[in-house]
């Protein structure tokens, strides 16, 4: 008996999510659903996204029923959890949302920032995650138009400016009496896609805070809470299938890619 998850995201940041959920959860059925049809979702308005998610993710869920679903991006999460578990309130949604609380509770320099999607760092929930867990510090949310999109590019090998990259994350780096950032929280699964460049270029060495490892955990304890047996992890590679909304072919280095990661592409969903 093995758990049904679905990863879900705009594009191929979820991946990153994915793959530490597959490491600790090898033995599931996965499937990665990617909405490249209207990728990015950084500045779409609130109206039209909720309605889109809910849009790509019902057919998986009349089919499958998945176990668990993992909203795999940082811009829907701050939207549709409510939504889509009022809809599904039988289904466990785990969501993607900005690890402030863990950045403000490791800052020695109470100068933390939240690298996002435009989309991300305007939501009610991204401000009020600030003022609940962030309070003693001063926190810089950094809206990025560009670097979704850089993402994707690297991972698919094309070369990347990095003049470019340091421009988005420049905003992020803030002095202050002597003090300077020590975390920068990478709101967007895409960004640790990018974390080797943002490495090269950042100003001063800083923390970045992926929560990715963190959602994997909760992942694992709703798949256990439902009754399925831990398994072992030396014995079972994940695996599963990956859509993508536009119904392109992937190209091959994001096919080289989903191999790594054992998810074949498969059919696709809704246009
Ligand atoms: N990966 C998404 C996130 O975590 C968003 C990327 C985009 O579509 O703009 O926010």
């Amino acid at each position: 008996m093995t758990p049904d998850i679905l990863v879900f995201d705009s594009g191929l940041g979820g991946l990153t999510v994915f793959e530490q959920i597959a490491s600790l959860r090898p033995r599931a059925t996965y499937r990665y659903v990617a909405d490249d049809a209207v990728f990015p979702y950084g500045e779409i308005p609130a109206e039209r996204l909720v309605p889109r998610v809910r849009e790509v993710i019902a057919p998986h869920i009349e089919a499958r029923a998945p176990d668990v679903i993992v909203i795999a991006c940082n811009t829907a999460s701050t939207l549709v959890l409510p939504p889509l578990r009022a809809a599904w309130p039988r289904i466990p949604f785990v969501g993607t949302v900005p690890a402030i609380k863990p950045a403000a509770e490791q800052s020695r320099s109470r100068l933390i920032s939240v690298l996002a999607t435009p989309g991300t760092v305007t939501r009610d929930y991204t401000r009020d995650l600030v003022d609940s867990f962030a309070s003693h510090c001063e926190v810089e949310l950094v809206g990025s138009r560009h670097l979704a999109a850089l993402a994707e590019d690297h991972m698919r090998g094309v070369a990347i400016d990095e003049d470019a990259v340091a421009r988005e994350i420049a905003p992020c780096f803030v002095t202050r009496g002597g003090r300077r950032t020590d975390h920068v929280v990478l709101a967007c699964t895409h960004y640790p896609l990018l974390l080797d460049l943002f490495r090269r270029v950042a100003p001063w060495p800083v923390e970045w805070v992926d929560p990715a490892p963190a959602i994997a955990r909760q992942v694992e304890r709703l798949v256990l809470g439902r009754g399925f047996p831990a398994g072992d992890v030396a014995r079972f590679a994940a695996g599963g299938e990956a859509l993508f909304t536009s119904g392109r072919e992937p190209d091959p280095a994001l096919l080289r890619r989903l191999e790594s990661l054992n998810l074949a592409p498969a059919g696709q969903g809704p246009k």
